[in-house]
């Protein structure tokens, strides 16, 4: 049953909404996620890049908080106070060298 998963990459956007209290979503991770997933659409790379909403990684004061996972064959990514701007270095980082 156990295996890596089938993306080269897949990244993980905490979108949890509280009500009270610091959230990831208040903090914009929506939009990160939506920019990603529509680098990921646009550069045709659907079904080698996963970029998927995630729910709260309980550490809600650190957020907007995005996981990037490899293939398998290594350790994953931790992003913490991503900011708009820093979208692009992620994806400077993840996704542009699996387009070479
Ligand atoms: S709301 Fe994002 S880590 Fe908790």
């Amino acid at each position: 049953m156990e295996q890596h998963h089938p993306y080269e990459k897949l990244i993980s956007v905490c979108v949890n909404f509280r009500e009270e209290g610091s959230c990831c979503a208040k903090r914009g991770s929506v939009e990160i996620v939506e920019t990603l997933k529509g680098y990921v659409k646009k550069n045709g790379l659907k079904g080698r890049i996963r970029v998927a909403r995630s729910g709260c990684f309980g550490l809600c004061e650190m957020g907007p908080n995005i996981a990037v996972y490899p293939d398998g064959s290594d350790q994953g990514t931790w992003y913490k106070g991503v900011g708009p701007d820093d979208v692009g270095s992620i994806i400077e980082k993840h996704i542009v060298p699996l387009q070479k």
